[in-house]
């Protein structure tokens, strides 16, 4: 059942969820100074409130849940949170996102949990370029957890970096990334700078247009292939031999939005339809009993009917994303 659609023709079987909003990098693209608590109540949605919601996004047709935060898994019942999820039936497809400061100690963890799937951040594979960007020194621990997670048998293993201009936008990294690719069967992206509230300088100083990688993978022969129907925002790219896949996401490209399929919902409970849009709905008064379900499935759809065709990145407006630890990714 699809129940959500908007007036675009577009649906939303995917969510993205946020757990937290404390993370314990300083990447200088979303907290430069590392997290700050700004009060304490109202906490993060509880085990019981996650449970409610995903409920009703399962009424709503969802049967994909991305876990983001901050970073996720520096929550205590972070493996609770995701047992819950899987314990319900219509979710076919839960994944991670992380920044994975622990994955070597919870690889092992996470594949018997039954994720289907999980997205990494990598900004460098040079260990002192990545310190630099993240401020922390755990590059080592991340490329065992994937070694881990590959031993395992894990296959449906993802790693981002954001585009930083002569940071990570060198040849040299690139070349890395190739040799990365070549041997693992694991899919890059480069992710293009995208600004946000708090980010004016940072975006000015270090934004650079993903279409330097593009030159780049194109002269080697890099072919790009169709978007499949339920992908993401990647275009992606194979080589005959390579094991895994280049992608490009470029929120500044026309069209961008046209293939949107997912909302997210923050860690206090409070739907976004868009990334950069300037409204959140609070679920939270409609997360405390399981029979609030109906109510809630109702906000959601009708809040459905205003979301905006496209964003309006391209003319600075950056909406009420301060960062994007505040949002999940
Ligand atoms: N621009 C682009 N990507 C960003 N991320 C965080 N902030 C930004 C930004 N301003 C990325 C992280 C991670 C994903 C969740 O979002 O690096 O890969
Ligand atoms: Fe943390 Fe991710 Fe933000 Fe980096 S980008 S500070 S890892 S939330």
């Amino acid at each position: 059942m699809e129940r959500l659609t908007d007036s675009f023709g577009r649906s939303f079987p995917y969510i993205r969820l946020s757990i937290t909003d404390v993370c314990n990098f300083k990447c200088g693209y979303c907290l430069p100074n590392g997290y700050f608590k700004v009060e304490n109540k109202p906490g993060f949605l509880s085990l019981d409130e996650i449970s409610n919601l995903t409920s009703a996004l399962t009424e709503l047709g969802v049967s994909k849940i991305r876990i983001t935060g901050g970073e996720p898994t520096v929550r205590k019942d972070f493996f609770d949170v995701l047992k819950n999820i899987k314990s319900k039936h219509k979710i076919n497809n839960l994944v991670v996102t992380t920044n994975g400061y622990k994955l070597n100690e919870i690889a092992e963890q996470l594949i018997e949990t039954g994720i289907n799937g999980i997205n990494i951040s990598i900004d460098s594979l040079n260990r002192e370029k990545f310190k630099e960007i993240t401020g922390k020194d755990r590059l080592p621990q991340i490329l065992e957890g994937i070694k881990i997670l590959q031993d395992k048998g894990f296959k449906k293993i993802k790693v981002n970096a954001v585009l930083l201009k002569d940071v990570n936008s060198t040849i040299e990294e690139f070349e890395k990334w190739e040799e990365f690719v070549r041997i693992n069967a694991i899919d890059f992206r480069y992710i293009e700078l995208m600004q946000t509230g708090d980010s004016h300088d940072y975006f000015k100083k270090y934004h650079i247009s993903a279409s330097v990688f593009r030159n780049y993978i194109e002269n080697k022969n890099w072919k790009s292939i169709p978007r499949e129907n339920s992908a993401g925002p990647s275009i992606n790219y194979i080589h005959p031999d390579a094991k895994g896949k280049f992608g490009i996401i470029a929120p500044y490209s026309k069209d961008f939005c046209q293939t949107c399929n997912r909302l997210r919902i923050t860690a206090k409970g409070e739907l976004r339809l868009c990334l950069f849009g300037n409204t959140g709905t609070d679920l939270r008064p409609y997360l405390q009993n399981e029979n609030q379900k109906e109510e809630l499935v109702e906000l959601i759809l009708k809040q459905l009917n205003f979301k905006k065709e496209s964003h309006y990145l391209e003319l600075g407006d950056t909406g009420i994303t301060p960062h994007l630890a505040s949002i999940g990714g």
